[in-house]
């Protein structure tokens, strides 16, 4: 205390007031309301908290937290302010409820057909979303034609803990594939039932640690797996690969139009390979004739296909190439749509909640 001229202290009601100001530009709202603002202490003229994102891939974290620094330094009497930046991943709180399991948001990539890249987006996205500091992990929901682990270079069996397969890890990320449990074609008949339980053990028998994202790679075409996946987990979001050319409207409305009828909220399209050979377009015109989000444009490059081939996807290979770049700025905006979501949807109710207790206790129980 120095005594003598005394300045007003300043307030938390000052301090808070300012940040409201504050709006985080890709979720519309406060940063104070959004629950961004931690830890807040206020000690003579000086201001301290931490300013927490929905997500370590927020595009413009920079940018908000000098804009959160500055608006509390305005305030009158304020002479230092202490910034620290965080992260947490903001969830879906319905992966959880119905699940049990420590995923914070499931992303499906998928195509209306085959062979557009969906596998080479899924790999690359979730290294890109890793990259940016996130947790995540892939699952190969393929099981017709696994090939996440090839293009992520990882073979083997997973060990088995407490009745659970443990799943392997590349770049940083927890991986499953069918590939690593069956010899490959073996799978090729499955259908219905046996289908539908694959993707149920690859979603409850798992022992996932803890993660952000789960990204999962689906087959083409939109079929019983889409189904199946719907039914058995929440899927906070899904992506639509498309190719340049103009059949990619005709594509992206039949992977769309799937997603929508399975309530699973669209992201947004990629368009993949554009190039000169294939030119560019379709995807953004598909995107705004189906009125969903454009992600992005992929080019055709061929150190793509390479990474994909040698099992180290050009986010490892590449990471510095202007390729990699747009798989990084993918991931986040496909990020910051997930925390739009999840922002914007309601808390699961007590009904939802007690519903799923009684699943969790499984079937039989109170019912003689
Ligand atoms: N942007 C790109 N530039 C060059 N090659 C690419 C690009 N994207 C994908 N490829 C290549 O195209 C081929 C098909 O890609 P991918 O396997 O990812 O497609 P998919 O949609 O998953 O196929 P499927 O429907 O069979 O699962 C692969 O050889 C991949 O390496
Ligand atoms: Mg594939």
């Amino acid at each position: 205390m120095l005594g003598g001229n005394k300045e007003p202290a300043v307030t938390e009601e000052q301090v808070l007031n300012a940040l409201r100001k504050v709006i985080d530009p890709d979720l519309g709202r406060d940063v104070v309301s959004l629950g961004m603002i931690k830890d807040l202490k206020i000690d003579g003229g000086t201001v301290s908290f931490t300013f927490e994102l929905t997500t370590p891939a927020c595009p413009l974290k920079d940018q908000l937290t000098k804009s959160v620094h500055d608006a509390v330094a305005a305030v009158p009497g304020v002479k230092s302010v202490k910034v620290k930046q965080s992260a947490q991943v903001k969830e879906d709180a319905r992966i959880e409820l119905k699940l049990n399991a420590p995923i914070r948001n499931v992303i499906a990539v998928s195509s209306g057909k085959g062979g557009v890249g969906k596998s080479t987006v899924a790999v690359n996205l979730a290294i890109a979303l890793a990259r940016w500091g996130a947790k995540v992990g892939i699952l190969d929901a393929d099981i017709y034609g696994p090939n996440v682990n090839i293009m992520l270079g990882v073979s083997g069996t997973p060990m088995v803990e407490n009745k659970k397969l443990v799943p392997l890890r590349a770049y940083g990320l927890q991986v499953m594939s069918i590939g690593f449990l069956v010899p490959p074609g073996e799978a090729l008949l499955w259908r219905g039932a046996l289908l539908h339980s694959a993707v149920k053990q690859f979603l409850e028998d798992v022992a996932w640690e803890e993660m952000d994202y789960l990204v999962v790679d689906m087959p083409p075409g939109t079929g019983d797996t889409h189904l199946s996946l719907a039914q058995l987990i929440p899927v906070t979001g899904g992506v639509v690969v498309t190719t340049p050319q103009t059949v990619a409207l005709a594509d992206s409305t039949r992977a769309t139009a799937a997603f929508k009828k399975l309530k699973v909220p669209v992201l947004g399209i990629i368009e993949n390979m554009a190039g000169d050979i294939f030119g560019q377009g379709g995807g953004e015109l598909a995107a705004q004739k189906l009125q969903v989000p454009f992600l992005g444009r992929i080019p055709l490059d061929p150190a793509v296909r390479i990474g994909g081939d040698t099992g180290q996807p050009i986010l490892v290979s590449n990471p510095e190439s202007e390729t990699a770049k747009v798989f990084l700025d993918l991931a986040s905006k496909i990020a910051m749509e997930l925390s739009k979501l999840n922002v914007e949807r309601p808390e699961p109710s007590k009904e939802e909640r007690m519903a799923n207790m009684k699943l969790n206790i499984g079937p039989g129980v109170g019912t003689h």
